[in-house]
């Protein structure tokens, strides 16, 4: 048989297949046409939605939180704090912010202005958890904590590993992970390890992760009138690979580790509503906390730099709140 027969004749079975008459049915690709086909005729696993209820999903390790949610007091809202993030989250109630999205520092070795960037790796995880456990306690039921972290290649410590069994110890689920890709080839990425040789050849990375965590349920209520994603919007950046450039304007703003305001914005609008209360506790020279502005949420930012924080305030006035991005 020719090719283009053998081709004819799968394309006639697979259009005189007689069809599933099960109710779950979704689009397929089959024989280079578009078919409409019953998930269990066209997928390896069959019964699907039987074993993920016999493995019991994310119920495995989440656990039940308080489910009354608190106003933030007033003199908080759209307010950016100096001082240490554990001490001033420790003020505010129970769940009372909307979403958490934050970059912690890395333990790099970077010059920040008042934190020290190197300390012993226990010492390091027992700040940050000491923050993060504030972040757990202060977001709302169905709230999220976004975290930012970058594989660490130097000191083979998994941070974002570690970061995430922290989230997942303490019974938050697990929603996703974006890969953010940053195309940096200009980091100084230099070091082979053994070169040309098996015996330790050094990794390297040009992207970072965002780790999303849910508090009690995947789903967030909200009114449809407080959605701004739109439809192209949506589609694009499900696809977990973003890729954006690193912050260009480090300088200008005296940041060494700063967001870029794209980054925030893709999370903002995919995972939290127009008048949602978001919080940086690492709120540096205020990415966040300018796009949250931006994008009608309301705001909290903490950074235990005096002159980041004037920085970030001052960013919210001279932006004049215009709207940058359409
Ligand atoms: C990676 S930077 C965040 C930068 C920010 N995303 C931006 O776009 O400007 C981490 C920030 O955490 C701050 N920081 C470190 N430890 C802190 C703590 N315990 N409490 C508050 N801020 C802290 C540092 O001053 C630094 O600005």
């Amino acid at each position: 048989m020719s090719d283009t027969a053998t081709k004819n004749s799968l394309t006639q079975a697979n259009l005189t297949k007689p069809k599933s008459n099960k109710k779950n049915r979704s689009y397929g690709l089959r024989g280079g046409k578009r078919v409409y086909d019953g998930y269990n005729d066209e997928r390896k696993v069959k019964d699907r939605k039987k074993k993920e209820k016999q493995r019991l999903g994310y119920e495995t390790f989440a656990k039940d939180f308080p489910r009354t949610n608190n106003a933030l007091p007033g003199k908080y809202n759209n307010k950016i704090i100096t001082g240490d993030s554990a001490e001033v989250l420790r003020r505010l109630p129970d769940n009372c912010v909307d979403i958490v999205i934050t970059s912690p520092p890395y333990n790099f070795g970077l010059d920040y202005s008042e934190h020290e960037d190197t300390d012993d790796w226990r010492a390091y995880f027992d700040k940050l958890f000491s923050v993060f456990d504030e972040c757990v306690r202060v977001v709302k039921y169905r709230g999220r904590i976004i975290v930012n972290v970058q594989p660490l290649f130097s000191d083979y410590i998994p941070t974002h590993h570690i970061i995430s069994k922290f989230f997942l110890d303490k019974g938050l689920i697990w929603k996703g992970e974006i890969l953010w890709e940053k195309n940096n080839y200009n980091c100084k990425y230099t070091a082979w390890g053994s070169w040309k040789s098996p015996s330790s050849p050094y990794l390297k990375y040009t992207w970072e992760f965002l780790e999303i965590f849910c508090k009690g349920d995947l789903k967030k209520p909200g009114n449809k009138e407080d959605i701004d994603i739109n439809d192209d919007e949506f589609k694009s950046w499900v696809n977990a690979k973003w890729s954006i450039a690193p912050e260009r304007d480090m300088k200008k703003y005296g940041h060494p580790a700063m967001f870029p305001e794209k980054l925030v914005l893709r999370a903002l609008k995919l995972f939290s509503f127009r008048g949602d209360i978001v919080l940086d506790p690492f709120n540096g020279v205020g990415t966040t906390t300018l796009t949250a502005h931006h994008f009608g949420r309301n705001y909290i930012g903490i950074d235990c730099s005096a002159e980041y924080c004037k920085t970030a305030k001052q960013r919210i006035i001279d932006s004049g709140g215009i709207l940058k991005w359409t």
